[in-house]
């Protein structure tokens, strides 16, 4: 019994540690297949020239807490991608939980072959935090853009 107990914790405690592992990559991959696959396509590769891949991406392997802003506030301007430079918009997607996002980081992070591990949560809600505040100072920004070209041109 004394050897029994322990053993059966330690299965029990691998059991849960996958199970929970492997929602976290169905959730991904669902999402992932219904918002994503549309542009960067079933099987990770995007489109040449357009879209950039996130299979064997070393944007996404680099990158991957800046990544989580990009999903929920979009990004534009360039951005290079295993050398290569692309420039189209991608917009945001602002209905996503942390933990959504988190799950669909960890699904392209280990799918296709990838192997770049999992998304460290608390950092991540960190980075969106951050972004977030950087959003408001821009809207922020481009509001008193606004009001002074409303005063320029009532002049
Ligand atoms: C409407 C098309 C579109 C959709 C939908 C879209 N993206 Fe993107 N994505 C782009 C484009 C275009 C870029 C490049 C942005 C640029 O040029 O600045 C990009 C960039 C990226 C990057 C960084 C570059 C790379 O390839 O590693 C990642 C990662 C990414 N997208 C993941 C996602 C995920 C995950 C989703 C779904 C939640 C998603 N995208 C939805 C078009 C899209």
């Amino acid at each position: 019994m004394k050897i029994i107990l322990p053993l059966f914790t330690a299965l029990l405690a691998v059991i849960l540690y996958s199970s929970c592992k492997e929602e976290t990559f169905y959730q991904g991959h669902s999402i992932y297949d219904s918002v994503c696959a549309n542009c960067h396509m079933e099987d990770g590769t995007g489109l040449k020239g357009l879209i950039p891949p996130v299979a064997d991406s070393d944007y996404l392997k680099n990158n991957m807490l800046d990544v989580a802003c990009h999903i929920r506030y979009g990004i534009e301007g360039e951005i290079v991608v295993n050398g290569k430079t692309y420039n189209q918009p991608m917009a945001g997607i602002p209905y996503l939980t942390d933990t959504e996002i988190a799950n669909i980081i960890n699904y392209i992070n280990n799918a296709w072959g990838n192997d770049y591990g999992m998304v460290p949560f608390k950092e991540m809600r960190e980075k969106l935090k951050a972004c977030e505040r950087e959003e408001e100072a821009k809207r922020l920004e481009e509001r008193a853009e606004r009001i002074k070209n409303m005063e320029n041109t009532e002049r």
